[in-house]
C-alpha cells in the first residue's frame, strides 16, 4: 500500500516535470514567433557581446563650433574595463561600426539641418549628446526643443539629470587651487594690499552681442537677435549710473585691459585674474539663466579673492559655497544694488565677511569634493564606456536594456527683462 502511494507520487512528480517543460517550449516558441526583429536583434547582440569581450568600445564624435574637438579624439584606457576609442566622425565616409555617437549641441544648433535625424540612428547606435556651455540662444538650440533632445539617449553636461555630469571649463581646477591656498593665504593681509577704495566694481565681457563693437569672439553663429545692444548689457549700463564699474572687455570698455590680457594672448587667463582681484568686487551677470548654468567666472572670481556679484539660475547658487557671493537678484533695481555694494565695500568688516568661508579647510574640501565631479574627458569617455558595457551586457531578447530616460530640454529666462521696463 505504501510502495503504490509512493509510485502515484513519483509519476505526479515526472508529469509536472514534463508539462512545465513543455509549456515553457510553446511559450518560448510563441515569444519567437512574436518578435519580428528576432534576427536583427540576434545579430546586434553579437555584435555588442563581440565588443564586451574585448571590453571595448567605438564612438565616433562630431564638432563642435565647426571643428572636430582634437583633445577628444583619442583612444581611453579605463583601467578594468578595457578600452574606448573615440574617433573623428567623418559624415557616413567609413566602413565601421560604432557603439555610438557623440554630438555636440552647438553641432545641431540649426534645427532645420536635414543632416541630424538621418545621422542619428537610434535603432543602432546609441546616442549621447554633449552640451557644455549654455551660450544662451545661439548655441544651445537643441537643448531648448523637445523634438531635437529626443534624438539622444544618454547627455553629457552640467546638468544633474546628465548621464555624465562635468563642470563647464575648469571650475574644478579653480576650486582645488583656492583650496591649496587657503592654508597659505591670509586673506586679511591680502585684501590691505591689493584692494583699493577706487577699483570697486569690474567687468569683463566681449559677448558678440552686447552691441557696442565689432567683436571677434563670436562663435559664428547667427545671432537671434540684431537688436544694438542685449540686455544684461543694458543693466550694466543702469549701474554704471550709480557706481563706478570698471569695463575691461569691449562691452561698455572704459578701461584698457594691461598688455598680454587680450583674449587670445598667451597669458591672458593670469593678466585677467590679477586684475579682478584688485577690485572689491565683480559682476559675475550670465547672459541668460538656464537650468543648472554657472559659467567659469564665478570660479575666477572666488579663485582671484573678489566677491562675485552674480546673476544665475538660483538653483546654481548652492554650488557656492555660503557667504562667498552677492545674489543681484535680490534687489529690485541697479540703484538699490549699487547702493548695497557701495555700503559693503564701506564697512571693511563686513566686507570681510564674504571671504570666511575660506577659513574652515575642512568644509572647503567637502564642498569641493561633492559639489563638483572631475572635468577630464577622459573621465567622461570611460563613464560612457562603462554605462555602455553594463546597460548591454544584460541585453537579450526577453530582457531588453532598461529605457533610457527622456531627455528634457533645458529652462531659460532673461533676468534682466525686470529691471529694464
Ligand atoms: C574585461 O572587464 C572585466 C571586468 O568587467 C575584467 O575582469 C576582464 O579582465 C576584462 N577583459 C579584458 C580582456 O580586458
Ligand atoms: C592674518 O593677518 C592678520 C594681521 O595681518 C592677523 O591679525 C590674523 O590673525 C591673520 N589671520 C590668520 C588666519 O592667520
Ligand atoms: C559693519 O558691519 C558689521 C558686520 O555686519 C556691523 O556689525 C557693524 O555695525 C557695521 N559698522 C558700521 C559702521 O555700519
Amino acid at each position: 500500500m505504501k510502495r503504490y502511494t509512493k509510485r502515484i507520487r513519483d509519476n505526479k512528480l515526472v508529469f509536472g516535470i514534463i508539462g512545465l517543460i513543455l509549456l515553457t517550449l510553446i511559450l518560448l516558441i510563441y515569444d519567437y514567433n512574436n518578435t519580428p526583429d528576432y534576427y536583427k536583434l540576434r545579430l546586434l547582440d553579437k555584435q555588442i557581446d563581440e565588443t564586451i569581450e574585448r571590453n571595448q568600445t567605438l564612438f565616433l564624435v562630431g564638432n563642435e563650433y565647426g571643428k572636430t574637438a582634437k583633445s577628444i579624439v583619442k583612444t581611453y584606457d579605463c583601467g578594468m574595463w578595457g578600452t574606448t576609442k573615440w574617433k573623428e566622425d567623418s559624415r557616413g565616409g567609413d566602413n565601421i561600426s560604432p557603439n555610438g555617437i557623440v554630438m555636440f549641441g552647438s553641432e545641431l544648433s540649426n534645427m532645420e539641418n536635414p543632416i541630424i535625424p538621418r545621422r542619428i540612428d537610434s535603432n543602432k547606435v546609441l546616442s549621447v549628446y554633449i552640451q557644455l556651455h549654455s551660450y544662451s540662444s545661439d548655441y544651445a538650440r537643441c537643448d531648448k526643443h523637445q523634438d531635437c533632445m529626443g534624438l539622444f539617449q544618454w547627455s553629457i553636461g552640467y546638468k544633474k539629470s546628465d548621464t555624465v555630469q562635468v563642470l563647464p571649463y575648469q571650475g574644478r581646477k579653480l576650486l582645488e587651487n583656492i583650496y591649496n591656498q587657503a592654508t597659505a593665504f591670509n586673506y586679511t593681509t591680502h585684501l590691505k594690499m591689493f584692494k583699493s577704495i577706487n577699483h570697486q566694481v569690474c567687468w569683463i565681457s566681449s559677448s558678440s552681442s552686447c552691441g557696442d563693437d565689432d567683436d571677434d569672439d563670436d562663435r559664428s553663429s547667427q545671432p537671434l537677435s540684431s537688436s544694438s545692444s542685449d540686455s544684461r548689457t543694458q543693466f550694466v549700463k543702469q549701474l554704471m549710473e550709480y557706481i563706478k564699474v570698471d569695463s575691461y572687455g569691449s562691452c561698455l570698455n572704459n578701461v584698457q585691459m594691461p598688455k598680454g590680457g587680450g583674449k587670445d594672448e598667451y597669458n591672458s587667463h593670469s593678466i585677467k585674474l590679477q586684475v579682478m582681484s584688485r577690485y572689491q568686487f565683480y559682476l559675475a551677470f550670465e547672459k541668460i539663466n538656464c537650468q543648472e548654468y554657472l559659467s567659469e567666472v564665478v570660479y575666477h572670481c572666488l579663485s582671484a579673492g573678489v566677491v562675485p556679484v552674480i546673476i544665475a539660475s538660483p538653483d546654481t547658487h548652492s554650488r557656492l559655497p555660503k557667504g562667498s557671493y552677492i545674489d543681484a537678484e535680490q534687489f529690485d533695481s541697479a540703484i538699490d544694488l549699487a547702493n548695497h555694494l557701495k555700503s559693503v565695500y564701506q564697512n571693511q568688516t563686513l566686507y570681510q565677511q564674504y571671504f570666511n568661508w575660506r577659513n574652515d579647510v575642512y568644509a572647503l574640501r567637502n564642498w569641493i569634493d561633492n559639489a563638483f565631479p572631475s572635468t577630464t574627458y577622459s573621465r567622461v569617455a570611460c563613464e560612457i564606456h562603462r554605462r555602455y558595457l553594463e546597460t548591454f551586457r544584460h541585453r537579450s531578447i526577453n530582457h531588453p536594456p532598461e529605457p533610457f530616460l527622456q531627455i528634457k530640454p533645458s529652462h531659460c529666462y532673461d533676468p534682466y527683462l525686470k529691471y529694464l521696463n
